[in-house]
């Protein structure tokens, strides 16, 4: 059945999503944050234990403390979500706790740059960056481990969604071979 309206649009949001690195100096609004941390934590999560915690840093001194601890994050945003895993929430096998943890981080990260594409905003990723020294800063309780930044503000520039691998190579059906 092929998707129409709403659906198709859904689709073109997922298509057109690409990573920004500049953004302008446009502060975002407050109500809108809001709206997009509202549905980060609709994202699927393991046992439903939720074990995460997004902190949503909008000082511009404190956005400025936070890049120079991440050579990842390229521009100046106006804002930075640190999205986290929740220790005590953990679930899975006792050896490898952060397994899920981190898929479900990660989960919610993508909802949450989806929703800022769709609302015209942009963000990326990102996961090269000072972890002891981030969670200095931030005052992240033990239990919350930092896992990626994710810069957001309105795009400097609108970018070209990435090449990606052709699609017989990544995708097969019923067996690989
Ligand atoms: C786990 C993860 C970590 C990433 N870390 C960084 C980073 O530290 N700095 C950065 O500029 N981009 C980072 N990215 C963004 C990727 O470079 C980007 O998603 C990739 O080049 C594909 O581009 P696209 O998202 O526009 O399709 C990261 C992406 C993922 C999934």
């Amino acid at each position: 059945m092929e998707p129409t309206g709403e659906g198709e649009e859904v689709l073109r949001v997922l298509r057109g999503r690409a990573v920004v690195r500049r953004y302008t100096a446009e502060p975002v609004d407050d109500a809108l944050l809001d709206r997009l941390l509202e549905v980060t934590v609709t994202a699927p999560t393991a046992a439903n234990k939720q074990a995460w915690g997004f902190l949503a840093v909008r000082a511009p001194r404190m956005v400025r403390c936070l890049r120079a601890f991440a050579p990842g994050m390229i521009g100046l945003p106006p804002l930075v979500v640190v999205a986290c895993f929740d220790r005590d929430r953990a679930v899975g096998e006792p050896a490898a706790p952060w397994d899920a943890g981190m898929l479900c981080v990660a989960m919610a990260v993508e909802n949450l740059l989806l929703a800022a594409h769709a609302v015209g905003l942009g963000g990326c990723p990102v996961s090269s960056f000072d972890r002891a020294a981030v969670r200095r800063l931030v005052r992240l309780p033990p239990a919350l481990e930092p896992l990626l930044l994710v810069p957001l503000g309105r795009p400097a520039r609108i970018p070209e969604p990435a090449a990606r691998r052709e699609r017989s190579e990544v995708i097969r059906y019923e067996s690989w071979d």
